[in-house]
């Protein structure tokens, strides 16, 4: 493995009132890129939230660290600073507001992403046509109706700007549409060869994988991660599903 980038260690984690995640062991190095995957429910998503601190969690035993630093009571917006992406954090709806503005606002945060104005349009049409995006898009208010596909073209566009160290990107169970598809491929491609920063990818969708060259593969069944192998493991799973894995599980969890 390359420097160890994040570890998560035994980490216990739920709501106030429900346990979620039990003992979490993960670690990332820099640059790699890891799939996390299993059935609804088995608290992916959380996992992913709790990386990134989001304070409907909490932590109860455990350490999350990021680049060598403890950064388990660390607040959602000093990770992000610290160079922690989650793709969920999209901006959802901010009537009055451009998505242009938006990003600039975003970006002046960060010392090392600050630039000019004209710089600054300069990159985001860079990424545009990257993404394939129009630039009308960018003028359009961060308001009600964007469509799933949009959104994910704006989480794309705010991951090539901000070039994170690590990206956990969140692909939710609702399922991509083609377009959608093709927006996050080629998003995952560029960052991957532009930004080199390290890919956690939760996803049911094994075509967004096709294109991409996997270091390691987590499955997680009733908040536990219960198998960790190469990239063939996503074949594997594409055969036969996630019950091997629950069986195993339930019958007190052999690790593949
Ligand atoms: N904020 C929350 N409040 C209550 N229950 C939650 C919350 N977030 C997740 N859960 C529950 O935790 C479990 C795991 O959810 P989730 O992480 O979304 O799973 P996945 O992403 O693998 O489908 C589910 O039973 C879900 O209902
Ligand atoms: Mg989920």
């Amino acid at each position: 493995m390359h420097d160890t980038l994040l570890r998560v260690s035994g980490i216990n984690a739920g709501t106030e009132d429900k346990p979620i995640l039990h003992d979490i062991d993960l670690a990332v190095g820099a640059g790699e890129t890891h799939v996390l995957m299993g059935p609804n429910g088995a608290g992916k998503s959380t996992l992913g939230r709790v990386i990134m601190g989001d304070p409907a969690y909490q932590v109860n035993s455990g350490t999350i660290e990021f680049g060598g630093e403890d950064i388990t009571d660390e607040a959602a917006d000093k990770r992000s600073l610290a160079g922690i992406f989650l793709s969920y954090q999209a901006p959802v709806e901010v009537p009055g507001v451009p998505l242009y503005s938006y990003l600039r606002t975003i970006t002046q945060k960060r010392p090392e992403l600050k630039m000019t104005a004209r710089k600054f349009r300069a990159r985001v049409g860079e990424i545009a046509d990257q993404l394939d995006m129009s630039g009308s898009f960018l003028t359009r208010e961060l308001n009600v109706g964007f469509s799933g596909g949009e959104k994910k073209k704006i989480e794309m566009l705010q991951l090539l700007l901000l070039r994170p160290k690590l990206a956990i990107l969140d692909e939710t169970d609702s399922g991509l549409d083609v377009d959608a598809l093709s927006v996050v491929s080629r998003g995952i491609e560029a960052y991957r060869a532009d930004c080199g920063g390290a890919l956690l990818v939760i996803t049911h969708n094994t075509r967004i994988l096709e294109r991409l060259s996997v270091d390691r593969t987590h499955v997680m069944v009733q908040g536990r991660l219960v198998a960790e192998g190469p990239a063939s493991l996503i074949d594997d799973i594409d055969a036969h599903g996630f019950e091997q894995f629950e069986r195993a599980n339930a019958s007190g969890g052999d690790r593949a």
